[in-house]
């Protein structure tokens, strides 16, 4: 029976090993971690990751072909296929810090996958890792490599949080790079091979090491491009009086550049898309490639511009203040359909909120209280380094209550900001809510989800990003 271990039980670890052992029968799957609580979670009812779909898969599988462990060393030895899949936090310090990854958790995974091997290993780059990362773990392996034949594969994961399980059913494609030696397409066949079992072979993408490196961190550049492209006429769509998402329509018809990733928002999050270009760009300057690295220097800006207008945008609509007044937040996650907060727009837009003395009172019906505690008081980049955390200021998280229901965030809220695009926030009884509000009550949709017609209609001034502006709002310009 082929034996395949995954080191790290994250948001990729976790689910791409559970479809793997749900497709392959045949082969036993082990993922281990080194947090005794993460794995503890997952041979428990109550996974660590919320995922649509995922619990049914691990209960299938569980105990029969899946096992999750912390005995790192013992799985590593045994197996054939070793996934690594640590995270790989942006520097905080020391050269690059800010832009380059931090491979501190990987080079300590590729040290000990050396110490306990004792037989030929193929090693598969599973984190988005900084383009000749490979080369690095490899030279690592070979030099204490005792005669064990090590592979290393790069096999960069593209699903998206919230349709994870989707994604790895039915991939749009499957990336395998790998050396062009004879042993080393014999590892990208072995690999493929896993693959063939549920993926056409016409997805599956065999290339050279470098390419699949590169072609994760360019995918993910380019699907941020476009939501910074479009948020960016957003803001033009508000100075104009134009409708961002009929232009998105518009432009989206066109089947060259098609209709998905179009949605104007308060700016894109999660762990990939920021890490990724911000990677991007090291790796460009240290090339010398000055210009390109502008170009994608410029992806970040616009959203880290977006968020800073929404902001700005609440602020001045409300006759430019918002100290001591309750402004209500739907939506903390940075997607809907998943817990995950890494770089959500709404810790930006929060501190934003509350630099301005606002008092937020905080809903999402997936995330945890301590998680947004924690986010909103530990300083940018810390999340993927647990070991760092500062202790919230008690002054500051006073001004912060997390609530259980929308209803409850609302009630005596001057105002309203939707920064996740969750389905139930789209089916609220609006009309509840704005009793519940202070006058004039104020949403600030930052998703686009609610019904401008119907809300205005309720009696709210309603901001909706890249929309028509409410005329209240023509009058209080937003500049950022
Ligand atoms: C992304 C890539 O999609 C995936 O292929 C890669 O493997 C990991 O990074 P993920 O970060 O999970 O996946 O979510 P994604 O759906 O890409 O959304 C990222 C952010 O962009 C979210 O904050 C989302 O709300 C935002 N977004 C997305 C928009 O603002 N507008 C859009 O049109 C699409
Ligand atoms: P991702 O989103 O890339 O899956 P996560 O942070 O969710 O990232 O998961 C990475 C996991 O890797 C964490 O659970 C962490 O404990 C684990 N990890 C990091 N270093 C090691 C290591 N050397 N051995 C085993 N597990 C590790």
């Amino acid at each position: 029976m082929m034996k395949i271990c995954c080191i790290g039980a994250g948001y990729v670890g976790g689910p791409t090993m559970a479809v793997i052992a749900l497709k392959c029968p045949s082969v036993e799957v082990t993922v281990v971690d080194i947090s005794i609580s993460r794995i503890n979670a997952w041979n428990s009812d109550q996974l660590p990751i919320y995922e649509p779909g995922l619990e049914d898969v691990v209960k299938q599988c569980r105990g029969k072909n899946l096992f999750f462990s912390t005995n790192v060393e013992k799985h590593v030895y045994e197996a054939d296929i070793i996934f690594v899949s640590v995270n790989t936090p942006t520097k905080t310090r020391g050269l690059g810090a800010g832009k380059a990854a931090d491979l501190t958790y990987w080079e300590s995974a590729a040290r000990m996958i050396a110490d306990v091997a004792k037989s030929d290993k193929i090693v598969v780059e599973k984190s988005t890792v900084p383009v000749k990362t490979a080369e690095a773990i490899e030279k690592i392996l070979a030099h204490n490599s005792k005669g064990i034949c090590f592979q290393i594969l790069s096999n960069p994961e593209f699903l998206a949080e919230g349709t994870a399980i989707q994604d790895l059913l039915n991939p749009d494609r499957v990336l395998i790079g790998g050396r062009e030696t004879p042993n080393g397409q014999k590892a990208v066949k072995a690999l493929k091979d896993v693959y063939a079992q549920w993926v056409p072979l016409e997805r599956i993408i065999t290339t050279n090491l470098w390419s699949a490196e590169l072609s994760k961190l360019a995918a993910n550049a380019f699907l941020a491009q476009r939501i910074s492209s479009v948020n960016a006429m957003s803001a033009l769509c508000e100075a104009t009086g134009a409708d961002v998402q009929e232009v998105s329509y518009a432009v989206g018809k066109d089947s060259r550049i098609g209709p998905k990733f179009l949605n104007a928002s308060v700016g894109f999050g999660g762990s990939c898309f920021q890490k990724d270009i911000l990677n991007l760009i090291y790796i460009c300057e240290c090339n010398g490639l000055k210009e390109v690295a502008c170009y994608w220097k410029q992806v970040i800006k616009l959203n880290d511009y977006q968020k800073s207008r929404f902001v700005n945008r609440v602020v001045s609509s409300m006759f430019n203040t918002v100290s001591g007044k309750k402004i209500a937040v739907l939506g903390f996650a940075f997607k809907k359909n998943t817990g995950d907060t890494r770089e959500t727009p709404a810790i930006d837009v929060c501190k934003g909120l509350l630099g301005d003395k606002a008092s937020l009172s905080i809903y999402d019906p997936q995330v945890t209280e301590d998680q947004i505690q924690r986010d909103l008081w530990m300083n940018k980049f810390d999340w993927d380094h647990p070991i760092h955390l500062q202790p919230a200021s008690p002054t500051s998280i006073k001004h912060v209550s997390v609530a259980w229901d929308p209803y409850q965030a609302a009630k005596d809220a001057h105002g309203l900001c939707i920064l996740t695009d969750w389905d139930e926030f789209k089916k609220l009884d609006y009309e509840k809510i704005y009793k519940s509000m202070q006058k004039p009550a104020f949403v600030f949709d930052g998703r686009n989800v609610v019904d401008v017609a119907r809300l205005r209609e309720i009696g709210f001034i309603l901001y909706s990003i890249g929309k028509p502006l409410d005329p209240w709002l023509k009058d209080m310009p937003a500049l950022a």
